[in-house]
């Protein structure tokens, strides 16, 4: 495969993503020069975070039209200049929508020796690290409290509820659609569901936690996280993971209640990003590696192949087209 196919942004998006906001080209192999190193996109992430990065600066630079779209990928080396990596090595770290391309050698790491190669981008990847220490370290789940998060049959969602689960709490999930909240209730042991579709999500979540909420994760912000917090129970704590319902849009909406609910009720809301605790991640893998194989923790994968269905994979998650973790194939895995 000698072809380098590219997905470019054409434009700055300002309400929903649509086809026309990206560019298929094919581009000449890039040369490499001392320090880098030129790979072969193998898997690529598809994070609801890419549409933010495209409005403006985020924890990284603003995504330019004309750029070919940046991601988190799985990737081989195929021509090394940088001493630290060799032909043939697998990577993780930032790449492009693109076949081959040509990064920094000390910005990407060495992939643990793990197989499947996609677990890289779910259990062990962002979706797993992210609700790993969003629930670990700012949630601090005590057995027999109320978890409520949003965007549960999502990437990071699906594996929240579960952490939850395994920490002796009750778990609350709201996902899009009866499909969706059967599937976290019947396959991955939610003891209750929310279908934020179905409306009246404040008369859902009291039905579904008579107690309260003690902890929220919150991945979406908006109308939801403003629901979640007039039913948080004293000293409640909200994880600030994200706030996808207000990326795919001009008209981002702030959620009533702030700060005086925080006040009255004592609550903490606390933001995080997963790469602040980038050292630790030995501690989480072993943990989250650990509860999969006791059975205790159920990972859905949700690939979509070739690299040229990466805009729609993307826009999909504004639509609620995905049950776990999302992300593109570019390539087989290597032998
Ligand atoms: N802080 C960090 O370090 C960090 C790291 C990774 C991700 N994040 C954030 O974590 C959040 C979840 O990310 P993810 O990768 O797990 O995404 P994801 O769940 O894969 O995202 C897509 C899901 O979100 C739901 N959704 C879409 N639009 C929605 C809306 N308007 N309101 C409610 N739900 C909506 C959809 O499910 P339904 O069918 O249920 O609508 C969809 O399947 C995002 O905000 C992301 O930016 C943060």
């Amino acid at each position: 495969m000698t072809e380098n196919i590219q997905i470019h942004l054409t434009k700055t998006p300002t309400g929903a993503l649509t086809l026309e906001h990206f560019e298929q080209k094919t581009a000449p192999i890039p040369a490499v020069n001392d320090g880098q190193v030129l790979i072969r996109t193998v898997l690529i992430s598809i994070d609801a975070a890419m549409r933010a990065w495209m409005r403006g600066p985020t924890y990284r630079p603003q995504v330019m039209p004309g750029e070919v779209m940046p991601a988190y990928v799985l990737a081989e080396v195929v021509e090394s200049k940088y001493d630290g990596l060799a032909k043939g090595d697998l990577v993780l770290g930032e790449g492009l929508w693109s076949t081959f391309s040509v990064v920094e050698g000390r910005r990407m790491r060495k992939a643990p020796p793990y197989r499947p190669l996609s677990h890289l981008m779910s259990v062990i990847g962002i979706a797993g690290l992210t609700a790993y220490w969003g629930m670990i370290d700012i949630g601090k789940p005590s057995e027999g409290e109320t978890v409520v998060v949003s965007a549960a049959a999502g990437s990071v969602g699906s594996i929240v509820g579960q952490i939850a689960k395994i920490k002796g709490c009750r778990a609350v999930g709201i996902a899009g659609g009866p499909d969706k909240c059967r599937w976290l209730t019947e396959e991955l042991g939610y003891d209750a569901a929310v279908d934020y579709k179905a409306g009246n999500v404040a008369e859902q979540l009291k039905a579904a936690c008579p107690n309260g909420i003690d902890i929220y994760f919150d991945n979406v912000g908006g109308a939801i996280l403003e629901a979640c917090l007039f039913q948080m129970r004293n000293r409640g704590r909200i994880v600030c993971c994200g706030a996808l319902s207000q990326y795919d849009t001009d008209a981002p909406e702030s959620p009533k209640g702030l700060p005086g609910l925080v006040v009255v009720k004592r609550l903490r809301m606390e933001g995080y990003v997963v790469l602040d605790y980038f050292n630790r991640t030995p501690e989480a893998a072993q943990e989250l590696l650990g509860w999969m194989g006791q059975g205790k923790l159920r990972i859905a994968e949700d690939i979509v192949e070739g690299l040229e269905n990466a805009p729609q994979a993307l826009m999909g998650l504004f639509e609620g087209t995905n049950r776990g973790k999302r992300m593109v194939r570019a390539a087989p895995d290597p032998a």
